[in-house]
């Protein structure tokens, strides 16, 4: 990215901001979004996890493309849940069993979602997955402690399992913070699509005229502030919002592919794939539909398009 002469990089700017006073979380997680240092580890990493993910049927499922949202964070009240709720049992005299139990359901349940997880960062742009590499050593290190703490339970040394636990909950707590900065802040996982019934009032628009849309290629259109995608096809014409819901990628360079007999659009930056006809998503990583839109052409050879609800 350029910067202005004389400019700072994000990193020197962060840290003349932070200069003076009490370091935030948030601070620190901006500093990890721009260590550049970590993109050696990042890409390696992303990339065999890219390779490891090539069956498309499994990585859909990890994305969570089956429940519409991404699968990583509906799976982490699990581990989180039963390993809070076994520090809390810890407090209670005689509740060694059910601690112990729980123990070991929240290191089960961390496998599946540290798999989703890793498949959804695998996807990401290069500052998100800085950040999502400390979120994932962060739980990495809370499972290797909840672990350890369920070998020491087992083995009657419940004291020590004790306080691993209390362990495991501090990098739990750490990763948690930056799992929850890498999808607020930095929107992994939200849809990063125009909201279209926002910013279009319902009802009818000219959009163009049909004979200036190129057949069977898609392009840019504006209407007001959203970019659309928009292709024609003989007398139809199929319209979506034009950021792709991943991470914005632009789909009218994407490419067009048959899949079951219907058209669909295939995000040129992650692979995304979304019906033409609904914008549903045959492949992720995105999760959530493509907004759309019913389009028309009246007698005057006017499209006109109307956001679908
Ligand atoms: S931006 Fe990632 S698949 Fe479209």
């Amino acid at each position: 990215m350029s910067r202005p002469r004389g400019g700072l990089s994000p990193r020197k700017l962060t840290r003349r901001v932070t200069r003076g006073r009490r370091l935030r979380p948030a601070d620190l997680a901006s500093r990890l979004q721009h260590a550049a240092p970590l993109d050696r580890a990042a890409g390696p990493l992303a990339g065999a996890a890219q390779r490891a993910l090539s069956h498309r049927g499994a990585a859909d499922a990890l994305h969570g493309v089956w429940l519409g949202q991404p699968l990583h964070p509906a799976l982490t009240g699990l581990p989180v849940g039963c390993w809070l709720s076994a520090a809390l049992l810890d407090l209670l005299p005689g509740s060694q069993r059910a601690a112990r139990a729980l123990t070991a359901l929240g290191v089960a349940t961390a496998v599946p979602t540290a798999a989703a997880g890793l498949a959804d960062w695998s996807a990401l742009h290069r500052e998100q997955q800085r950040v999502g590499l400390a979120h994932a050593a962060a739980g990495a290190g809370a499972g290797s402690m909840f672990t350890a703490s369920l070998a020491a339970r087992l083995t009657g040394r419940d004291r020590a399992g004790r306080l691993l636990t209390l362990g495991g909950l501090a990098a739990l707590t750490a990763g948690t913070y930056l799992g929850r900065y890498l999808a607020f802040p930095l929107g992994a996982g939200a849809s990063h699509a125009e909201p279209v019934t926002h910013l279009s009032p319902l009802g009818w628009h000219e959009l163009c005229r049909s004979r200036e849309l190129p057949e069977g290629r898609p392009v840019r259109r504006q209407l007001g502030y959203l970019s659309l995608f928009v292709l024609r096809q003989g007398a139809e014409v199929m319209v979506l919002a034009d950021h792709c819901t991943h991470l914005g990628g632009p789909l009218h360079q994407g490419t067009l592919a048959d899949r079951d007999g219907a058209p669909c659009i295939i995000c040129p930056w992650h692979g995304s794939t979304f019906r033409l006809t609904d914008g549903s998503v045959v492949h992720g990583p995105a999760t959530a539909r493509q907004p759309g839109f019913e389009a028309r052409v009246s007698d005057q050879g006017v499209v006109e398009i109307r956001p679908r609800l």
